[in-house]
């Protein structure tokens, strides 16, 4: 295959096997239709980005019916209104400035915004979360962010101050269109700013659950430097974040127009120390998916034979890379709770375990629960204390 960044030679490092849809949640009506790709993440040691090689079609996994709300959890309320409260503060500048948010889902950046009076768009792909956005106060496009919305955009709001977007970028296979956008939609000293998934923390972790169909990237300083240098983008800032199990946010300007924040060289060099430039940096994290993926098999094997009632809980995105990689189906998990209703009544992709509300767990409790939203762990340990007290077992694929 070609990097989708800078067209290099590169080979698939490992294979995930067959994959659906990781948000396609379904009913038993559509099991028989159900699409699967092979996922194969690939990493080019030319500009050093990782990526996965075969994705679905973009109408496959973001449309009228898209079960992502980022509204679902009150830490991430709280993550966004910092976020937006950060970019006012430090990078809003000169009279009536507009931010635009690509990706922007149910606007819960973008109301922070709106309610401050600031001049603001969303571009959305999904309807039915723009509808939320919109009725939220957040005046928001339905559309794909590209070079033509970018230059549209600037035509008819004029030029932005800031270009955000939180957990989309690297949903985005063609980077080139979004840099070419955000070249024509930016003011001279304006910034573009994402937060994604970081690879630095799935390599450490083994957090490989972060790779699926929507991922088409997981970031990297190093590889977001490289994309960026052919617009004349250049990093400014770069500051870790806790959500989503490890994020990084990433802050360019046009080169020259903005002071380096001293972060930028310190994560360079730590990535390097870290091998994240080095093929044998993925070969050995192939390993650590293997073993990982024998251990949470054998867990869940032991609990069934003794008897155990093990349930999952927070049917997520990530859930579907392990539950299909690892192969693992209602004889093992009874069902999965999650608090988005969409799902509820559903079962999950590939695996076909049913999705149940809330309540199900919390009503009749099982011996184990297996932490699929582990990135919202603080959160959930907080709900959950009865349970734990009560002896309740958690486990998770990365322990
Ligand atoms: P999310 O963190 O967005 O992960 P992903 O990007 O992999 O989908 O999803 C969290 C899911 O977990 C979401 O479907 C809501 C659910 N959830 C619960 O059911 N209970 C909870 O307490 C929390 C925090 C999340």
């Amino acid at each position: 295959m070609k990097c989708r960044i800078c067209s290099h030679e590169i080979t698939p490092f490992m294979t995930f096997g067959r994959m659906p849809i990781a948000n396609g949640f379904l009913t038993p009506k559509d099991f028989k239709d159900e699409y699967f790709f092979e996922l194969k993440p690939a990493f080019c040691t030319e500009c050093l980005t990782f990526q996965v090689e075969d994705q679905p079609p973009p109408e496959m996994m973001f449309h009228e019916n898209y079960a992502f709300f980022s509204r679902t959890s009150a830490h991430m309320q709280r993550h966004f209104k910092d976020y937006a409260e950060w970019v006012m503060e430090n990078h809003l500048r000169g009279a009536d400035p507009l931010v635009v948010e690509l990706g922007s889902n149910d606007g819960i950046m973008l109301e922070n915004f709106a309610k401050r009076g600031i001049r603001h768009l969303g571009v959305e792909p999904s309807a039915n979360v723009a509808e939320i956005a919109r009725q939220h106060g957040v005046n928001t496009l339905v559309r794909f962010f590209g070079a033509e919305a970018g230059t549209d955009i600037a035509k008819e709001y004029g030029h932005a101050a800031a270009l955000m977007a939180a957990n989309v970028m690297c949903h985005i296979p063609d980077i080139h269109g979004i840099a070419k956008g955000a070249d024509a939609l930016l003011c001279s000293d304006g910034v573009l700013i994402f937060e994604d998934p970081y690879l630095g923390a799935m390599i450490e972790k083994t957090s490989y659950d972060q790779i699926y169909d929507e991922h088409v990237y997981i970031f990297s300083a190093l590889s977001v430097a490289n994309m960026f240098a052919p617009y004349g983008f250049e990093l400014i800032d770069l500051l870790k974040q806790e959500t989503h199990g490890g994020s990084m946010r990433y802050v360019l300007a046009r080169k020259g127009s903005r002071p380096v924040a001293p972060s930028v060289e310190m994560i360079l060099a730590e990535e390097k120390a870290a091998g994240l430039h080095l093929p044998e940096t993925y070969e050995k994290f192939r390993q650590a998916c293997e073993s990982s993926k024998e251990r949470l098999v054998r867990l869940l094997n032991e609990e069934k034979k003794a008897g155990r009632r093990v349930i999952g809980y927070g049917a997520t995105s990530k859930s579907t890379t392990i539950l299909n990689y690892c192969k693992i189906g209602p004889d093992l998990i009874e069902f999965i709770s999650d608090t988005t209703p969409i799902k509820q009544g559903k079962f999950t992709p590939g695996m076909h375990i049913p999705v149940k509300p809330y309540e199900a767990f919390a009503e009749n409790p099982p011996d184990t629960a297996l932490l699929f939203a582990w990135n919202h762990k603080r959160e959930v340990m907080d709900k959950e204390r009865a349970f734990t007290l009560a002896g309740g077992k958690w486990i998770c694929h990365l322990d």
